[in-house]
């Protein structure tokens, strides 16, 4: 079992939108999804309400009892725990950063966001913890400069996953219905792309288990 937690003191950046719609792209492709809601906004708490999926259930979780309930369900069928953070320097974040095998930073292509999201990257490498930044709300020309340049600063600061998620209304769409976006239209380009998020996402959670492998053998 993994944890992925969503992680940025950037409000709005894009945490639980791409929380469920990770989270569906998985389930489709096989992972058994668990999501955790640790935001008093309880964002993803309500999507699950809409979504009603006993397959992926959504729970609330106080900080003081992550760690507990991480473990009471990486004793089950459990594939993939997706865990939503508030917007805050909050115990709540810091218990997911700490419980995450891999915290992803959303973050939109803006010097004023990823200058904000600096102090979330700071906390996560002194707890030595694996991260990586997606480009959210992106503008539709892929390359444009101000994407460009937030690659660039975000690749500088320790790793960008791709592919940039752009700004779509089927995100917006998505969410209101419970849905993610692989479902509300199959073949459209937010599909595409969070599929293909997905598949970055799996293959640096594959890489992190390697490691684990390898560092096990050395020891
Ligand atoms: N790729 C996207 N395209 C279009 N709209 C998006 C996209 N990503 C997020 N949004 C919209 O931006 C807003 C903020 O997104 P979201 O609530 O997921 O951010 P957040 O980081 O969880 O915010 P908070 O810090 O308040 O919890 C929402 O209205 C959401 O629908
Ligand atoms: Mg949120």
């Amino acid at each position: 079992m993994r944890v992925v937690a969503l992680v940025n003191q950037k409000g709005g950046s894009g945490k639980s939108t791409l929380a469920a719609c990770l989270a569906v792209a998985a389930q489709e492709a096989g992972e058994r999804v668990f999501l955790i809601d640790m935001d008093p906004q309880k964002s993803l708490l309500k999507w699950g309400h809409r979504r009603q999926d006993k397959n992926m259930p959504v729970e609330a979780v106080m900080a003081a009892k992550l760690e507990a309930a991480i473990a009471a369900l990486a004793r089950g069928r459990v594939t993939l725990v997706i865990v939503d953070t508030p917007a805050t320097d909050s115990p709540a974040a810091d218990a997911a950063m700490r419980a995450a095998d891999l915290c992803l930073i959303p973050a939109r292509p803006t010097i004023f966001d990823i200058w904000a999201s600096e102090a979330t990257r700071g906390k996560l490498k002194t707890l030595s913890k694996d991260y990586a930044f997606v480009l959210n709300q992106c503008p539709p020309l892929q390359e444009s400069q101000r994407v460009s340049d937030g690659a660039a600063a975000v690749e500088a600061m320790g790793g960008l996953l791709r592919p940039f998620v752009v700004a779509r209304v089927d995100y917006q769409e998505a969410a209101r219905e419970g849905m993610g976006v692989t479902e509300i239209d199959t073949e459209g380009k937010a599909a595409e792309e969070v599929r293909h998020l997905w598949s970055s996402l799996k293959r640096r959670l594959s890489r992190l288990k390697h490691a684990e492998k390898g560092a096990r053998r050395a020891a």
